[in-house]
């Protein structure tokens, strides 16, 4: 009884001071810009960059401490990966494979790259990625084997075909009967696969597959370093996409692109034809079409990221409308202005996207107008890395903002804000399923 009485008054003390104190934190966090991210920067030249992040995404514990949990004693047969598409098409099938190999304690073989159609040779994964790194680091992760033994390896393994399953289907279930049959099978790992079943020790797998084995060869990590050193540091790189079979798949339209810019896009059509009316004005509005190198001059001074930025320009050789760029930004570096023009001659889309790949996870800065798997591996590997200058410029709130007529300063302020609040977040960059969310 005494002690309650005695103890009332101190606590009432404390809460006033406590509310005095969080008054005060409130009062300074109006007047610095630091606390609030909605601060303006055109006042001040401060760019994105400076904004203060609340979340960073890091390496998921138990992926790193992922080799702790012992392998299985015995394999339940060999797995062969096979990876088609673009470069980073087959590095997502990839970590996806790895993943399903060590959930049905398997023995993963090397996998196969289907890069002819790109690089016009018969290479595979040993062209691209440097082997005995992979299999080092995969180490207590899951078995790696670069031989088969000797009774299976004159054969082909038994492809399992998982685009066929229906739904969401569980690899345990529809896919190890038949690894337990033919002891050898391929896969391609098909999107609709019941992730959520893995046990860690298999996503640690995956991730350990994706964002830490994986090393260009030496010739490629070669090539990307002469690049990288030709760009003048420090530097932005920027992944723009609006070449003719990006615009003609995103089904949009745009005014005042130039007559060989719609020329290139109707070839790139077929019978895809854009959206038009209200349903474009909604397509548009939910973030499917791919911003123009115009758009995105706009909102980079929006972030104020000054006009003497170098800029590297990850992309594709069929990029349109570049001028809406380089007319605002002058300081802007393609493979084809600083590769020796036979150097850049014989290269393949695969070694370019490589390379592009190479210069991006290693930039002062990395923004995406897209979110492809390009941009997913990129800001991944930069999280990876610690380098958490990536921002993934939102088509989304730039329509949205348009289509209620801001312009100008309003609509620079609105697009600052809207960045600024992601970038504080760390939303937008949602990261696979490998990384954690960290609070600073
Ligand atoms: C894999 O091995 C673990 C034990 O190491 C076991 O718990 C699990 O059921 C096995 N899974 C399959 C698909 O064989
Ligand atoms: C692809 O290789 C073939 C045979 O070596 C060659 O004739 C052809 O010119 C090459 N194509 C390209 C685009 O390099
Ligand atoms: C973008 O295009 C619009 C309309 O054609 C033009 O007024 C504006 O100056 C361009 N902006 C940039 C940054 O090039």
């Amino acid at each position: 009884m005494i002690a309650s009485v005695i103890k009332k008054p101190y606590l009432n003390t404390y809460a006033v001071a406590l509310l005095l104190l969080l008054s005060l934190i409130y009062l300074l966090s109006l007047s610095s810009p630091y606390f609030d991210s909605s601060f303006n920067s055109f006042s001040t030249g401060n760019s994105i960059w400076s904004v203060k992040r609340f979340i960073e995404w890091r390496p998921c514990d138990w992926w790193i401490r992922g080799h702790l949990n012992a392998l299985p004693e015995e394999s339940n047969g060999y797995i062969r990966v096979d990876c088609y598409g673009g470069l980073n098409q087959m590095r997502r099938d990839l970590c996806d494979g790895v993943g399903i190999a060590r959930l049905l304690n398997a023995t993963l073989v090397l996998p196969k790259f289907e890069v002819a159609a790109y690089w016009n040779e018969s290479s595979g994964f040993a062209d691209v990625f440097d082997v005995d790194y992979f299999i080092g680091k995969m180490n207590g992760f899951i078995k790696v084997v670069k031989e088969l033994p000797p009774e299976i390896a004159s054969k082909e393994p038994v492809h399992v075909d998982c685009s066929k399953r229906k739904g969401q289907f569980d690899y345990i279930e529809s896919i190890l009967p038949s690894l337990l049959e033919h002891h050898y099978i391929s896969i391609t790992p098909a999107m609709s696969q019941r992730r959520d079943r893995y046990p860690r020790y298999a996503k640690a797998a995956l991730c350990q597959a994706c964002y830490s084995a994986l090393r260009l060869t030496k010739f490629l990590e070669d090539k990307g370093s002469e690049l990288l050193q030709a760009i003048p540091k420090p530097f932005l790189s920027l992944h723009l996409r609006f070449e003719p079979d990006m615009v003609a798949y995103s089904q949009c339209e745009y005014q005042g692109l130039s007559l060989a810019s719609m020329q290139s896009i109707d070839a790139a059509r077929g019978d895809r034809k854009p959206w038009t009316g209200e349903a474009a004005r909604v397509w548009r509005g939910r973030g499917k079409c791919p911003l123009t190198p115009n758009e995105t001059a706009f909102i980079l001074q929006s972030l104020s990221i000054p006009l003497d930025t170098n800029i590297y320009l990850a992309a594709g050789d069929g990029l349109m409308e570049v001028e809406g760029l380089t007319s605002v930004y002058t300081n802007v570096f393609t493979k084809s202005s600083l590769l020796t023009n036979h150097d850049f001659k014989s290269m393949h889309g695969n070694t370019k996207a490589a390379l592009d790949y190479h210069v991006s996870i290693n930039s002062d800065s990395y923004m995406a107008t897209y979110f492809g798997n390009m941009d997913k591996m990129v800001a991944a590997m930069r999280a990876y890395k610690g380098l958490f200058k990536t921002l993934f410029l939102s088509r989304r709130h730039f329509a949205d903002f348009t289509s209620k007529g801001l312009k100008g300063k309003e609509l620079m302020g609105a697009l600052w804000k809207a960045h600024s609040d992601e970038f504080a977040m760390g939303i937008g960059s949602a990261l696979p399923d490998c990384f954690c969310e960290f609070r600073l």
